[in-house]
């Protein structure tokens, strides 16, 4: 079938943390929202139908994972990655975040250091911190207008307590794919430095023109009892309110290990319509993620044409992987208080500011395009006038 993904459906209302938030937030309810990752769009027909049907059973019991279930994401991870997983590999929780919790307590001991490779997604930090361990920042560099990981400076920071790494694979926010060779790199340091990866895949599936993703687990054997891989439907396939995800571990030590941890907090249970959408997205999803991944890459095409013909000091990133766009505005020659002053009081935009992903990110924008293309268009023209009102052209 054909989806419409012009379509505009009313999210206010539904209790939806992008757009029923707004005030609480940000301290207005009439912004345009383009912040938290999750997509404007309706998922795949098919996770609809089946998650009407089970609703119509009426009894919504404990429910467990069959054979389906897995072979579902073996199936998919084997078409998408050429990536042949074992079921017996899987731990399933209910979301990227659990795992990572569930992870860190189960491979680390308190006042541990983690290293993380900074713009990068913030609630990682906390995951972190919260629980008694240190958080050790090797920041990424830009080199020739691209983002890359800072090997020796890695080399410099690790010490004796530092016992894990934890990769953005593509890397929210700066939305790179990394290459093979950079990921056996940093694969091999790690192995020599009795590092552990925890490699969190959730974009893994949103990799735009030609960029190729490799699973960490894939970028060398060896690797495989010193890393874990977190996948999950649900930014592919829109489902984050679903709630489940699950982890990749190989190595039956590690796994046990990190078993242990997610059922002392009792996550290993799912809710049933998680458990049915997890599948049904996997076997069924992707004529939609198809469609949908042309429509966001018109989206990025329309927003760096507008950008360079329109705003030409604004500086886009090359969209390697995820639906999140990362916008320089230093080119405004503008405090980070005032680039942000400006994108949500002038334009009426709710995005993510750089700064929160990091000092890294100070005087950069982070766009969620996963929206309509009219929506995307009124921001653009929104950004456009904010950004000519206050910051009038040089004089020539
Ligand atoms: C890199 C990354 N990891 C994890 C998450 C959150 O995953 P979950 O909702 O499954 O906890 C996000 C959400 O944006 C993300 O970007």
């Amino acid at each position: 079938m054909t989806y419409n993904f012009d379509e505009i459906v009313e999210r206010r209302g539904t209790h939806s943390y992008k757009w029923d938030y707004l005030e609480e937030l940000f301290g207005d309810e009439k912004l345009l929202s383009m912040w938290v990752a999750d997509m404007d769009f309706k998922s795949p027909e098919p996770v609809i139908e089946a998650i009407i049907e089970r609703a119509r059973h009426g009894v919504f019991g404990y429910t467990g994972r069959e054979d389906g279930f897995y072979q579902s994401v073996m199936d998919w991870l084997c078409e998408q990655h050429g990536w042949e997983t074992e079921k017996e590999w899987f731990v399933t929780t209910p979301g990227v975040l659990t795992a990572v919790f569930a992870a860190v307590n189960a491979l680390t001991e308190p006042g541990d250091n983690i290293v993380l490779q900074p713009p990068v997604y913030y609630p990682f930090f906390s995951v972190i911190e919260e629980n008694g361990r240190h958080v050790k920042r090797n920041p990424l560099k830009i080199e020739d207008g691209k983002y890359v990981m800072d090997f020796d400076n890695l080399k410099e920071l690790v010490d004796d307590r530092t016992r894990m790494l934890i990769l953005c694979s593509p890397h929210n926010p700066v939305s790179r794919v990394w290459e093979k060779e950079t990921l056996h790199q940093l694969g091999r340091f790690c192995l020599e430095n009795d590092i552990f990866v925890l490699s969190d895949e959730i974009h893994s599936d949103l990799v735009f023109a030609g960029n190729q993703h490799t699973p960490f687990l894939e970028a060398a054997p060896e690797f495989s009892n010193n890393s874990l891989v977190t996948v999950s439907p649900s930014k592919t396939f829109n489902l984050a309110g679903l709630s489940i995800s699950s982890m990749v571990i190989p190595d039956e030590s590690i796994r046990k290990r990190v078993v242990a941890a997610v059922n002392s907090s009792h996550h290993s249970r799912q809710n049933l319509f998680g458990i049915e959408a997890f599948e049904v997205a996997y076997k069924q999803g992707r004529e939609w993620y198809e469609q949908m991944m042309a429509y966001v890459w018109e989206n990025y095409r329309f927003m760096v044409d507008f950008i360079q013909e329109r705003l030409p000091r604004l500086k886009v990133f090359p969209l390697e992987g995820t639906y999140l766009v990362w916008v320089d505005f230093r080119g405004l020659g503008k405090s980070t208080e005032e680039i942000g002053r400006i994108c949500l009081k002038e334009a009426g935009l709710a995005l993510d500011e750089g700064h929160i992903f990091g000092p890294e990110g100070e005087g950069f924008q982070r766009f969620n395009i996963a929206c309509s293309r009219k929506l995307l268009k009124e921001a653009m023209e929104r950004l456009e006038k904010a950004i000519k009102d206050q910051t009038p052209a040089p004089k020539t």
